[in-house]
């Protein structure tokens, strides 16, 4: 008998599900960079770690953020480009680099070696920009150093270190964080600079590209800050509109849980601590919608994930890799899709090592962490069309607060084939879902279920990751299509209906 239902109304659609949604962000901390991406040790000319490109280019990511972070508004991008050798070594203000946790960058890593992996990987970049201590001379010159096809010093100087063709950067954040490690800016500030940084950069789209730029804002999630940016920055002095093509904010979660030491009890304030991401997204859109409802800004979240307290800025911001983080990844990927409306992009973080990371590396080993298989899991979600879903599910008091233990999202491709993700996020009990997709016929389902035994917070290395992998799940078809299917504890499931 089922206590949870998942209803599918395929005919109420949300909008499309930008593959930007399943996007990554990878900074110059710890590991993620330095013997994550790129070795030093490397055989390889490019440097590139050759397990690290063949993870992420079967993972099929959409987009990746570079350099930062918090490292980004620290960064000069001249000091990354030619020879290796002759670049500078300057101080890493905020993070330690690689095994060593050298407070240093070398700067071995620049735009060159990022936009080239970038394209091993099958990724669009996204560029963060300097603005805490950068100026908008410094941003605009980035851009045509890397974009212009004509006849300047600076796009010569691509050229002469290796590139004739330009790279083509669509997406440039203006700034990280500028709230905090960004320059401290107030929000009437920081839509100041802003304006200024937009102007310079912006203003190169219709002159000199012959692509659009899109140019991405930081909020926070403090929403307040958030209204009176968009209040400043949505004024139109002299009847400007300044290029803004979207607003972002980061949500990390998981702060006071040690995954070491945590119990079940903690386990629901986690998820439920994730899970204010649907709040976030609501909020971030409103502020939008209050002072530019006639411009089309998209909603980014371009850092989120779990941060527990073993990831210290003194080992890199690593912790362990547990299905309770996949679980986590699993029910906000499925918020996303329920906001596919508003959103353009997400970038959890962080790609390699760091973090919430989708892959870890040890000495010669690379592999998939269980993050990683809940995005291969929703792979057939980019793209297709959101639609509305109805759920009914058992719920536990958590805090005040009521933590729904089962969580769905569906969408339906161009042939009307609809896919459905569930996720049981209750550790103790499994439950029975039954799940009602209006208009399918149930004559062909293919589900698969990830974690199904797996002790949730058990650390996956490069012994155990394979035990990760998806496996099918029993599912009964009634004759009116009805599919019922049990969920095991701290499992995520993904159905394909025709
Ligand atoms: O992802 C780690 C850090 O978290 C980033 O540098 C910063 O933007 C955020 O606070």
């Amino acid at each position: 008998m089922a206590n949870a239902r998942v209803t599918v109304h395929t005919e109420a659609g949300i909008d499309r599900i930008e593959p930007e949604l399943h996007g990554h962000f990878a900074e110059h901390l710890g590991r993620c960079i330095y013997d994550g991406i790129f070795t030093d040790d490397s055989v390889e000319e490019d440097g590139f770690r050759e397990d690290v490109v063949e993870l992420l280019d079967d993972l099929e990511m959409p987009v990746l953020r570079w350099p930062g972070g918090c490292f980004a508004d620290d960064y000069q991008w001249e000091d990354g480009i030619g020879p290796r050798e002759e670049r500078p070594r300057r101080r890493n203000l905020f993070w330690g680099q690689g095994r060593e946790m050298v407070p240093e960058e070398s700067n071995r890593f620049g735009t060159h070696e990022f936009l080239e992996f970038c394209e091993r990987v099958g990724t669009e970049p996204y560029l963060a920009a300097n603005v805490g201590s950068g100026d908008p001379q410094e941003a605009a010159d980035w851009v045509e150093y890397v974009n212009y096809d004509g006849d300047t010093t600076l796009a010569d100087r691509r050229r002469e270190n290796g590139r004739e063709e330009p790279f083509e950067v669509k997406y440039w954040g203006l700034g990280n964080e500028n709230w905090g490690c960004g320059g401290q800016m107030d929000p009437e500030q920081y839509a100041r600079e802003y304006r200024r940084f937009a102007t310079y950069v912006g203003t190169q789209t219709a002159h000199m590209l012959d692509h659009d730029l899109e140019l991405i804002a930081c909020g926070f999630e403090g929403h307040d800050w958030n209204h009176q940016f968009m209040e400043e920055v949505g004024g139109t002095p002299w009847g400007v509109d300044y290029p803004l093509d979207h607003l972002t904010l980061h949500h990390y979660y998981g702060r006071t849980m040690s995954v070491a030491e945590a119990d079940e009890d903690d386990y629901d304030e986690f998820f439920l601590e994730a899970l204010e991401m649907d709040h976030h997204i609501e909020r971030l859109a409103s502020a939008i919608n209050a002072f530019a409802s006639t411009r089309d800004i998209g909603v980014i979240i371009d850092e989120w994930g779990s941060w527990h307290p073993e990831a210290q800025g003194g080992t890199g911001l690593e912790q362990p890799g547990t299905v309770l983080d996949a679980l986590s990844a699993a029910a906000v990927l499925d918020i996303f899709n329920d906001h596919a409306d508003v959103m353009t992009m997400s970038n959890i973080a962080q790609t390699v090592n760091v973090l919430q990371c989708l892959v870890e590396t040890q000495g010669d080993d690379a592999f998939a962490r269980p993050t990683y298989r809940v995005y291969d899991l929703y792979k057939p979600h980019k793209g297709n069309e959101a639609v509305t879903t109805s759920i009914e599910t058992p719920t536990r008091e958590v805090d005040d607060e009521e933590l729904p233990l089962v969580g769905a999202s569906a969408s339906v491709d161009e042939d009307g084939e609809v896919f459905v993700t569930a996720t049981n996020l209750d550790t103790r009990a499994a439950h029975t879902v039954e799940f009602t997709v209006e208009d399918a016929t149930g004559d062909d389902v293919d589900a698969q279920v990830l974690f199904e035994g797996q002790e949730p917070d058990l650390e996956v290395d490069a012994d155990n990751a394979d035990a990760f992998t998806a496996d099918e799940l029993d599912v009964s078809v009634d004759n009116d299509g009805t599919i019922t299917a049990e969920l095991e504890p701290a499992t995520v499931a993904g159905i394909s209906v025709e």
